[in-house]
C-alpha cells in the first residue's frame, strides 16, 4: 500500500492535468514532480508558507494538503500568472520595487497578494501585511513587498503610477540644518513604505548608470517562478540521498550495522565511517589555507552534537531513503555532554575533541579551540591614569540563519566522468578545492555550478552537503540529490556564535583612553569560523572607538551544540552591541550627552585603526587608516529625521503602562578582507556590441550580479541590458573568493571595473583603426558608440563585427583580478523607536531608521533592500531568536513554529537613508552595505529600552519574560 498511486485530476493554471500521486503525498510534492517548480519547499510543518498555491482561489500551504484530497480542484501556481509573455501587474511591481531579493519566497508572496486583490481591489496597508503574513521572507524587511502590492492594486484599478525610484537630495554644508522630505520625519507615526533617500555631497562626481534604481537583472525569471534554483532540476536516474543524524549530543559509535538498510529494495548505497577514508578538514569556506583546526571528517565514529552526521543513504525515492535510515543500527556509547561554554572550559568537563588526529586545538582538555590575545599601547597604565573605569558584561544568543531555501545539492558524473556539483553555495571555488581531498578526486575532475540561491547569510559559506552527496554519486555512479529538512537546518548546519562579552573601559577627560575586551565565543561542536568570527568581533568591537590602548583576549570554546559558523555580522555585531550599550551606560553615569560623548570618541577620517595589524581575519592583518566616513552626517541626519532630542526630553516625564523610548547606535563594518580576498572578472564582446560578463562572484539574492553589471555598463557606455551576466561555474567563470565578508561590491566590483577599463582601451584602439584617428584618447565611448572629435562615429556593433571579421581580427575581451590592501569600513547610525509594555514586558518596535555611509550607492533600491533585510534579521536577533538546548544538548526549538523570525504584519516602519561618500580605494567610490545593516538594531533597542524605562538590558534576546523580570528587579532595587 505504501507505494500505491492514484490518479487525481486537477485544473492547474487553467489546464486540465491528471497526476499520479501517492496516498499520503502532499500537493507540494505532487506539483513539483509535475514540474511546477515555482512551488517551493521551506519547512516541515507548514509554518514558512513558501509552498503557498491558490486552491480554488484561496491561498493554501501545499505541504499541508494531501494531493488526493483535492481531486477536481482548481490550482493556481505562479507559472499561471501573466498572459502571452506579459507579466501580471503583481509580478512587474515586485520587480520594480525591489521586493525580490533571492526570490525563493516570491511565488508564494505574489500568489497570496493575488488572492487578496481578487477579493479586495483597494486594500489597506494592514490588509496587505496580513495577506503577506503567511509567507516568511528572510531577505527583505517586507517593505518593498508591501509597496509592490499597493502599486499593483493601483494599476489593476486602472490608476496611473509613476516609475518607482528613490529620492535624491544634496548634502548641505551645515548638516544639522538639513531639511528632509517631509515623509522621512514620520510625524504621523505610520509605517507605510518609503523609498530610500540618497543624500549626496556636492563634490561627488556624477555617474550615468551607477546610482540608478535599475531592476535586478534576475528579477524577471524569479517573478515568473522559473526553474532556476538548485533543486529545480530532475536528472534521469537521479537517486535521493538522506542523512542519518545523531540523537545524542555526545557519544562514541561502538558499532554501526547497515546490513538491513543495504538489503532494502531500492537502496543503492549506505555509507558509514567504515566506508569512507578518514580525511580531516574544516568546513568553513575560506581562502587557502583555511585556519586550523581540521577537526571534522565526512563521517566519524564519534558524534559531538544532536544532528551530527552518522550515515548516508542513496535510494530510488525519498521515502525508501528515509526507511533505510531507520534500518541502520547504531550502537552508541553515550558520553556526558556540555552545552555551556564557561562550564566547558572548566577542569573535568567532557572533552569534546579527544581524537588524536586533530591538530591545532589550543587546549583540547578544556575545549578551548582558540585563544586569541592582542594588545596595543599600555592598557594597564591607561586604566591607572583614567578618571573613571567602567565594566559591562553582555550576552548574545545563538541565532539561526533561516535562509528559506535549505541546503541542497545535486551531484552527477558528466560524459567525461568529471564530477559535477550543482549546489546552493556562497563559495563555489572554495567548495571545489575543499571537497577534492575528501572524495579523492583532483580539482580538475570537479566542476561546481552555483544556480540561483535562495538566501545564505553566511550559512552557505560552508561545506555542508557537497562531500556527502559526492560520496554517494561516486559509490553509485548515479546522480544524487540531497536536501536538508528544516529541522536539519537547525541541528546540522551552522548558526551565529553565542558570545559572552566583557568590556572594561577607561575614560579620561571625556575620552576613551583604554579598553579591554574579554570574549568567549561558543563555536559548538566544530571550530570552523571560530577563529575568524571572534577575531573580527574583537577588531570591530575595539576599533569603533579606537582607543590607543586596547587589549583583546578571547577564548573560542567547543560545546556539544550544533556548530557555529558564518552569519551576516560575523562577530562584529555581537561586540559592537556590547560596546555601544556600555558607551550609553557610561554617558548616562557621567551625565554626558550620549551622542556628543560618542561623537568625540568614534573613529575618524585619517586615524589609524590601532588593532588592524594584529587582528586580521585569522592571520596577521595590515596597517590601515580610515579614508572616508560620513558617520557624523549619518548621525545628524538621523537625529533630525527622528526628532531624537526632543523625544528624549518628552520621555523623561512618562508614567504609564506603555512607555515610549528612542535609541541610537553607531556602527562600522568592513569591505572584504584586506590583503586576502581576490576576485576576477572576464568581459567578452559579442557581434552585436553586447558583452558577456563572467564572474565567480556569487549573488545570493543580494543583487550583486546587477550592480556588477551596472559597473561594467558605466565604463562601457552601454545600457544595463547589454551586459549578460553569468555567475558562477568553476569551469567557465574566473576565480572569486565568494560571497562573504561584505566583499562583492568592493572586491569583485574592483575586478569588473578593471576588466571594463581594459575592454574600453581595446574598443578605442579598434575604433581608431576604423575611424583613421591617430590618438585613441581623443575618442569618446558613450551611448553604444565611439565618437571622434569631428563627430564621426562607429557603433559598438560595428566595432565588434569589424574586430571579429574584417580588420585586425581578434576577440575583444579581458580578464582582470582585484584585491585590496584595505578594508574600508562603511559606517552607519541606527535609530529605534519602541514602546515597552511594562506589565507584560513586551517591546513593540515602531520605527527602525538606518542612515548609512556605504561609499557610493551603486543601486539605491538593491542597497536599501540589503539594509531593510539586515535590520529585519537584527530585529529577530534582538527580540525573539535564540536556539535553545536542554542540559543534555537536545534542541528545544528546532523548527519555525517555535523559533520565531519576523513576519510581515509584525514589522515596524523601516526607513533607509544613505549619505554617500567617495571612498578612494573603492570601485567608483563604493564600500559595502550587506553586513553593516545588521549591526546596529540590538544596541539601538537597548538604548531605547533605557530611555523608556531607565533599565539597562544586557542579555539578548529581549523576550517579554526577560524584560519583565528586569523591570521587576529594577523596581525592587
Ligand atoms: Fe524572500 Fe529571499 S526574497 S526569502
Amino acid at each position: 500500500m505504501e507505494n500505491a498511486k492514484v490518479d487525481v485530476t486537477l485544473t492547474i493554471n487553467n489546464k486540465l492535468r491528471t497526476l499520479s500521486v501517492g496516498l499520503g503525498e502532499s500537493l507540494l510534492v505532487a506539483l513539483r514532480r509535475a514540474s511546477y517548480f515555482s512551488v517551493k519547499y521551506g519547512c516541515d510543518d507548514g509554518t514558512c508558507g513558501v509552498c503557498t498555491v491558490l486552491l480554488n482561489g484561496k491561498p493554501v500551504r501545499s505541504c499541508k494538503v494531501k494531493a488526493i484530497d483535492v481531486d477536481g480542484a482548481e490550482i493556481t501556481t505562479l507559472e499561471g500568472l501573466g498572459r502571452n509573455g506579459e507579466l501580471h501587474p503583481l509580478q512587474s511591481a515586485f520587480m520594480e520595487t525591489g521586493a525580490i531579493q533571492c526570490g525563493y519566497c516570491t511565488p508564494a508572496q505574489i500568489l497570496s497578494a493575488k488572492a487578496l486583490l481578487d477579493q479586495n481591489p483597494d486594500p489597506t496597508e494592514d490588509e496587505i501585511r496580513k495577506s503577506l503574513n503567511g509567507v516568511l521572507c528572510r531577505c527583505t524587511g517586507y517593505v518593498r513587498g508591501v509597496e509592490a502590492v499597493k502599486r499593483a492594486a493601483a494599476i489593476l484599478r486602472g490608476e496611473k503610477v509613476s516609475p518607482y525610484t528613490h529620492v535624491e537630495q544634496t548634502l548641505p554644508d551645515e548638516v544639522e540644518q538639513i531639511e528632509l522630505p517631509e515623509a522621512f520625519y514620520r510625524r504621523d507615526g505610520g509605517r507605510n513604505p518609503l523609498p530610500p533617500l540618497v543624500i549626496t555631497p556636492r563634490a561627488m562626481p556624477p555617474t550615468r548608470i551607477l546610482g540608478k534604481p535599475e531592476v535586478k537583472i534576475d528579477a524577471r525569471k524569479l517573478a515568473q517562478g522559473r526553474p532556476v534554483f538548485t533543486d529545480d532540476l530532475h536528472l534521469d536516474g537521479m537517486l535521493y540521498g538522506a542523512l542519518l543524524t545523531s540523537p545524542h549530543a555526545h557519544a562514541r559509535i561502538r558499532n554501526i550495522d547497515a546490513s538491513r538498510a543495504r538489503a532494502l529494495p531500492g537502496v543503492h548505497a549506505v555509507l558509514t565511517y567504515k566506508d569512507i577514508p578518514r580525511v580531516k578538514y574544516a568546513s568553513g569556506g575560506q581562502s587557502y589555507p583555511q585556519p586550523l583546526p581540521y577537526d571534522q571528517v565526512s563521517l566519524d565514529d564519534k558524534v559531538r552534537h544532536v544532528g551530527d552526521r552518522v550515515a548516508i543513504v542513496a535510494a530510488e525515492t525519498p521515502e525508501i531513503a528515509q526507511r533505510a535510515l531507520e534500518l541502520i543500527e547504531v550502537d552508541y556509547e553515550v558520553l556526558p555532554a556540555v552545552v555551556d561554554p564557561e562550564r566547558a572550559m572548566q577542569d573535568g568537563a567532557p572533552v569534546i575533541h579527544d581524537e588524536p588526529d586533530t591538530e591545532g586545538i589550543y587546549d583540547a582538555q578544556h575545549n578551548v579551540v582558540h585563544h586569541i590575545a592582542a594588545e596595543v599601547g599600555d592598557v594597564e597604565q591607561a586604566f591607572a591614569e583614567a578618571d573613571h573605569l567602567f565594566e559591562g558584561e553582555y550576552r548574545t544568543p545563538k541565532q539561526q540563519q533561516v535562509h528559506l531555501e535549505p541546503h541542497v545539492c545535486i551531484t552527477y558524473l558528466d560524459e567525461d566522468d568529471r564530477l559535477v556539483i550543482r549546489t546552493s553555495t556562497q563559495v563555489p571555488f572554495h567548495i571545489r578545492r575543499m571537497v577534492a581531498p575528501l572524495i579523492g578526486l583532483p580539482v580538475r575532475r570537479i566542476r561546481v555550478i552555483k544556480p540561483r540561491i535562495g538566501g545564505g547569510f553566511g550559512n552557505k559559506q560552508e561545506l555542508i552537503l557537497e562531500d556527502l552527496c559526492a560520496h554517494l554519486t561516486l559509490a553509485t555512479m548515479r546522480p544524487v540529490r540531497m536536501v536538508y529538512s528544516r529541522t536539519q537546518e537547525f541541528t546540522s548546519s551552522r548558526s551565529r556564535h553565542a558570545n559572552i562579552i566583557r568590556y572594561r573601559i577607561g575614560v579620561k577627560e571625556g575620552k576613551v583612553t583604554a579598553a579591554s575586551l574579554y570574549l568567549i565565543g561558543d563555536t559548538g561542536a566544530y571550530g570552523a569560523h571560530g577563529l575568524t568570527v571572534n577575531m573580527v568581533g574583537g577588531f570591530k568591537g575595539l576599533t569603533l572607538y579606537n582607543p590607543p590602548n586596547a587589549r583583546f583576549i578571547c577564548d573560542v570554546v567547543y560545546t556539544n551544540t550544533p556548530p557555529a559558523g558564518a552569519f551576516r555580522g560575523y562577530g562584529a555585531m555581537q561586540c559592537q552591541y556590547g560596546i555601544e550599550v556600555l558607551m550609553e551606560e557610561i554617558a548616562d553615569k557621567l551625565g554626558l550627552d550620549v551622542v556628543e560623548f560618542k561623537r568625540s570618541n568614534w573613529l575618524k577620517i585619517g586615524e589609524p585603526m590601532h588593532l588592524s595589524k594584529q587582528l586580521g581575519e585569522g592571520r596577521e592583518g595590515v596597517e590601515q587608516a580610515i579614508q572616508s566616513s560620513a558617520l557624523a552626517q549619518c548621525v545628524d541626519v538621523g537625529l533630525r529625521a527622528t526628532d531624537f532630542k526632543s523625544k528624549r526630553r518628552q520621555h523623561r516625564s512618562q508614567n504609564a503602562r506603555y512607555l515610549h523610548g528612542i535609541g541610537m547606535a553607531v556602527v562600522m563594518h568592513g569591505s572584504g578582507i584586506a590583503n586576502l580576498d581576490m576576485a576576477a572578472a572576464t568581459l567578452k564582446m559579442n557581434d552585436d556590441g553586447s558583452f558577456n560578463l563572467l564572474i565567480g562572484a556569487t549573488d545570493l539574492g543580494t543583487g550583486s550580479d546587477t550592480i556588477l553589471a551596472q559597473m561594467a555598463a558605466e565604463v562601457l557606455g552601454i545600457p544595463l541590458e547589454d551586459v549578460i551576466v553569468y555567475s558562477s561555474d568553476t569551469d567557465f567563470t574566473p576565480f572569486d573568493k565568494g560571497a562573504y565578508a561584505s566583499s562583492t561590491t568592493y572586491i569583485s566590483g574592483g575586478a569588473v571595473r578593471k576588466a571594463a577599463l581594459r575592454i574600453k582601451d581595446q574598443i578605442l584602439e579598434h575604433a581608431k583603426l576604423m575611424l583613421d584617428i591617430s590618438d585613441p584618447s581623443d575618442l569618446v565611448l558613450e551611448n553604444r558608440k565611439v565618437i571622434a572629435p569631428d563627430g564621426r562615429s562607429v557603433t559598438l556593433a560595428e566595432i565588434a563585427l569589424s574586430s571579429l571579421h574584417q580588420q585586425n581580427q581578434h576577440q575583444i575581451m579581458a580578464t582582470a583580478s582585484h584585491m585590496s590592501p584595505l578594508s574600508p569600513p562603511p559606517t552607519a547610525a541606527q535609530f529605534a523607536e519602541i514602546v515597552v509594555d511594562t506589565q507584560t514586558g513586551r517591546i513593540s518596535v515602531e520605527r527602525l531608521l538606518m542612515v548609512v555611509d556605504c561609499g557610493r550607492v551603486i543601486n539605491p533600491i538593491t542597497a536599501a533592500g540589503q539594509v531593510e533585510g539586515g535590520m529585519a534579521q537584527a530585529l529577530g536577533f534582538t527580540l525573539t531568536e535564540e536556539m535553545l538546548f536542554d542540559q543534555e544538548g537536545h534542541p528545544l526549538n528546532p523548527n519555525l513554529a517555535k523559533y520565531h523570525i519576523p513576519r510581515a504584519a509584525e514589522m515596524p516602519a523601516m526607513d533607509v537613508i544613505f549619505v554617500q561618500t567617495d571612498e578612494p580605494s573603492g570601485p567608483f567610490g563604493a564600500k559595502s552595505v550587506a553586513e553593516i545593516s545588521i549591526d546596529g538594531v540590538a544596541p539601538a533597542i537597548a538604548s531605547a529600552i533605557h530611555d523608556a524605562t531607565g533599565v539597562w538590558m544586557r542579555e539578548l534576546p529581549y523576550t517579554p519574560e526577560r524584560v519583565k523580570s528586569a523591570l521587576q528587579r529594577a523596581k525592587m532595587a
